[in-house]
């Protein structure tokens, strides 16, 4: 039987284009998508916009615009950059939908209420906007949200509130027998020890009249269901959890792996655990939290201003060498920082004369000296690049194909074919015809992460053909 494996991005924020860090994020989960296709597991790929927010509003009007005309553009926005940044999403959820996602929240939020974990407070507290949520004191750095370089406002107002205490121990519990895989170790070590600590109860609804957006609570339409809660939801519903044909849900939900970045782990490992089990479902499988792109020593971030627009460096460069960097450079576990600068070194060192190079010269060699196309009937993928897959490793699988790009390159120097063609015709042409199998095992290993590239070089390979033009030019 296929193995279900069902990827979910976090669902963006329409308030301004997405940048760089966003960019990481969806072509990381777009690489372990494709890669998991490939290998025959049945993929589900999720990803969407998160727009029960005032953050839209607040944007909107900033621009002068009507908030529903504001969000289908910027979600349009959304879409063509994960159009042509090749990302092979099979949903794209809204959570304005309220035909798609509204069931689902609606119905989470019953059965909530069924298990006695919802309760009307009132509460007064610190509410960061840019997190949409309440903070404490020691969240705070200089009386500012580190994380949004704000300081958040006082709030005091009539919330339902979900018993989020009464779970710690079983989630914690759930971590620690690996129920719930958190990855990296690091991550997982990071939640255990706020586990331990103990959770709060949290804020899951606000007054209606103070949200202009949002999904009613079930039997109180004075209160809203609170950006989280109705967020985190998105997984489900869009596997059609709450409505009439819930076949995807039953088909992917116990395959999930969830991608998020470090900053919304806690919503995702403890939080969205929790309601799961109020609701009488199960738990989240995996989830892999990656660091975040760091620009000029910052988080990349619009409201930092230190953003590197992907479609502006994607057109000068072309949207693969962009993937490409991504999965190579930026570790999916760790920050990693990445400038103008690091990605044309790369791109020239890496794409230009590595890559590019190899292809023009095998191919060169092969369309002179080949009387046919090598065979590519087996080809040998080193076992190191599935095993690092499996463990979500894209930078260590790109690593292993940077590794196969260099060993061909000094099989060409040392071997020097183009000569030893002159004296010992036999034994040059092995060297070619080997030199062109390793370079299909390439173009294979790269389908994942340069889905073009990879059939250019396939093609040429089995064509025996030059490309006509260098693959990668180099850039001054
Ligand atoms: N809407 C919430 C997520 C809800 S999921 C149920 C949200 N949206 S966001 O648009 O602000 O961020 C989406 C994702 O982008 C987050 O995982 C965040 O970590 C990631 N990134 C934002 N800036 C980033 C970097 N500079 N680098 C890497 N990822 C970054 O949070």
């Amino acid at each position: 039987m296929k193995k279900p494996f069902y990827i979910t991005t976090p669902i963006f924020y329409p308030n301004g284009f997405l940048h760089m860090g966003h960019a990481y994020v969806t072509t990381l989960c777009d690489v372990l998508a494709r890669y998991h296709r490939l290998s025959g597991d049945q993929t589900y790929f999720l990803t969407g916009a998160d727009e029960n927010t005032e953050k839209v509003v607040r944007a909107a009007k900033a621009v002068g615009k009507d908030p529903k005309i504001y969000l289908d553009e910027i979600v349009k926005s959304f879409r063509d950059l994960f159009d042509s940044f090749e990302i092979s999403y099979d949903q794209f959820i809204r959570t304005s939908d309220e035909k798609v996602h509204w069931p689902g929240a609606q119905e989470v939020w019953k059965r909530l209420v069924a298990s006695g974990d919802i309760e009307k407070r009132s509460y007064e507290g610190l509410y960061c906007q840019g997190h949409e949520a309440f903070v404490t004191e020691k969240d705070l750095v200089d009386g500012k949200c580190p994380d949004h370089g704000e300081a958040p406002v006082l709030l005091r107002e009539e919330n339902y509130f979900f018993k989020l205490s009464k779970y710690t121990k079983q989630v914690k519990d759930k971590i620690e027998k690996g129920e719930i895989e958190i990855v990296p170790q690091s991550r997982r070590n990071e939640i255990l020890a706020l586990l331990e600590r103990g959770l709060e109860d949290v804020s899951f609804s606000r007054p209606a009249d103070k949200m202009s957006v949002g999904i009613p609570v079930p039997g109180d339409p004075s209160q809203k269901i609170y950006v989280w809660c109705d967020a985190l939801v998105n997984y489900i519903s869009a596997l059609g959890f709450g409505r009439a044909d819930q076949t995807l849900f039953d088909t992917f939900w116990s395959g999930v792996t969830h991608v998020i970045g470090k900053d919304i782990l806690r919503f995702h490992a403890a939080i969205w655990p929790a309601m799961l089990m109020s609701a009488g479902l199960p738990v989240p499988r995996r989830i892999l939290v990656h660091g975040l792109i760091i620009s000029g020593g910052k988080k990349m971030s619009k409201s930092l201003g230190n953003v590197i627009d992907p479609l502006a460096l994607s057109h000068e460069y072309g949207v693969e060498p962009v993937r490409y960097y991504l999965a190579r450079y930026i570790s999916p576990f760790e920050d990693g920082e990445m400038t103008l600068d690091s990605f044309k070194s790369a791109y020239n060192a890496d794409l230009a004369n590595g890559l590019g190079n190899l292809v023009s010269r095998v191919m060169r060699m092969a369309s002179t000296h080949l009387s046919a196309s090598a065979n590519v009937s087996t080809v040998s993928i080193p076992a190191e690049y599935a095993a690092a897959f499996e463990r979500f490793d894209i930078q260590a699988a790109a690593g292993v194909i940077t590794k196969a790009i260099a060993e061909a390159d000094q099989t060409i120097q040392e071997k020097a074919p183009f000569k030893l063609v002159k004296t010992d015709k036999e034994a040059a042409v092995k060297i070619i015809a080997n030199l062109c199998t390793r370079l299909f095992a390439i173009g294979k290993m790269l389908e994942p992460i340069m889905p073009q590239t990879a059939v250019t070089i396939q093609t040429l390979v089995r064509e025996n053909k030059m490309p006509d033009a260098p693959l990668f030019l180099r850039k001054e």
